[in-house]
């Protein structure tokens, strides 16, 4: 089996190095941005046809939720335009193509967790994005899976863990958001979870929604970091409205994972901070 994964450097896409480390017998090929832009139809073509993958994960998208704001262009350009270029590429080629989307597709004004056929309707430039990478890629290859994650963590890159773990070292006092809900999710889980899809032999086009188990505020969630850190820092909870930023999130973007589970045969874990701080 091959597997190309665009995005090579992202959090998603280091934790599917490691795993593909473990599996001698299948062929990963990892493609950074700079090996291969995904919004440059002819490289986007080219490398598919170069490599005749099986399966084509897109770990690539444009992921800093304020900055989108103030760059809507490049943000529609890699997160809708980039998964079309690959999933028309992977159609023509008789690749599947597996693509990653978000819970900020969600307004956040339900109370109980998103089902995939919840109305979308997103809040900022990011959400907006990337959900016009969700219709486009299933309008450009009827086979395409898109699986909706949330609030991803590891080792790698840029992410809340990682930020909280400096600043807890750096100030004796944080506040942080306590009215945003959602569910953390490490991305080596999410790595695994993607390949169970390819190895479950249940290849069956639609949207999924994945994320750890266990729904938390970011606050809380902070609480759990410097406790597995054994940090003092003194964490204030703070509403959304004490901490503006310029793109606008769902207050509430817990996922309901019950049509992963179902479809693919999967447990899905807690989320685990242990596992995350052995490495960091
Ligand atoms: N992070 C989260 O909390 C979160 C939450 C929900 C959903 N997701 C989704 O999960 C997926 C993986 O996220 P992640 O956290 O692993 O992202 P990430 O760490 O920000 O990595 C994204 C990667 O995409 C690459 N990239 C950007 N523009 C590109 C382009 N035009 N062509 C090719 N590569 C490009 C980046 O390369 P450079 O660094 O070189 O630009 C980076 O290596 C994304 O689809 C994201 O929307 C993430």
């Amino acid at each position: 089996m091959k597997i190309l994964v665009t995005g090579a450097g992202g959090q998603v896409a280091r934790e599917l190095a490691q795993l593909a480390a473990k599996r001698p017998m299948d062929e990963f090929v990892f493609r950074s941005s700079t090996e291969l832009n995904i919004t440059h139809a002819d490289s986007v073509w080219q490398a598919i046809a170069d490599e005749e993958p099986d399966y084509c994960i897109n770990a690539a998208a444009y992921t800093a939720v304020d900055k989108a704001e103030a760059d809507p262009e490049t943000a529609f350009l890699v997160n809708a335009e980039g998964p079309r270029l690959l999933a028309a590429a992977c159609a023509a080629k008789g690749a599947r193509f597996l693509h990653i989307s978000t819970d900020y597709v969600f307004d956040g004004n339900a109370s109980e967790p998103y089902r995939e056929d919840d109305p979308v309707n997103p809040l900022g430039v990011y959400g907006a994005s990337k959900r016009k990478g969700e219709v486009q890629s299933m309008e450009a290859n009827r086979e395409t899976i898109i699986v909706r994650t949330a609030w991803v963590y590891s080792a790698f890159g840029n992410n809340f863990v990682k930020t909280m773990l400096r600043l807890m070292r750096e100030r004796p006092q944080l506040s942080v958001v306590n009215d945003q809900h959602g569910c953390p999710t490490y991305a080596a889980d999410l790595a695994a979870a993607l390949l169970h899809i390819i190895d479950s032999g249940k290849w069956t086009p639609g949207i999924y929604h994945y994320c750890n188990e266990g729904a938390t505020t970011w606050y809380h969630f902070a609480e759990a970091i410097r406790d597995r850190a054994a940090l003092s820092t003194q964490l204030l909870p703070i509403s959304t409205e004490q901490y503006p930023t310029p793109a606008r999130r769902p207050a509430y973007s817990v996922l309901d994972t019950t049509k992963f589970r179902s479809t693919f045969g999967a447990e899905i874990r807690a989320s685990n901070l242990d596992r995350q701080n052995q490495n960091l």
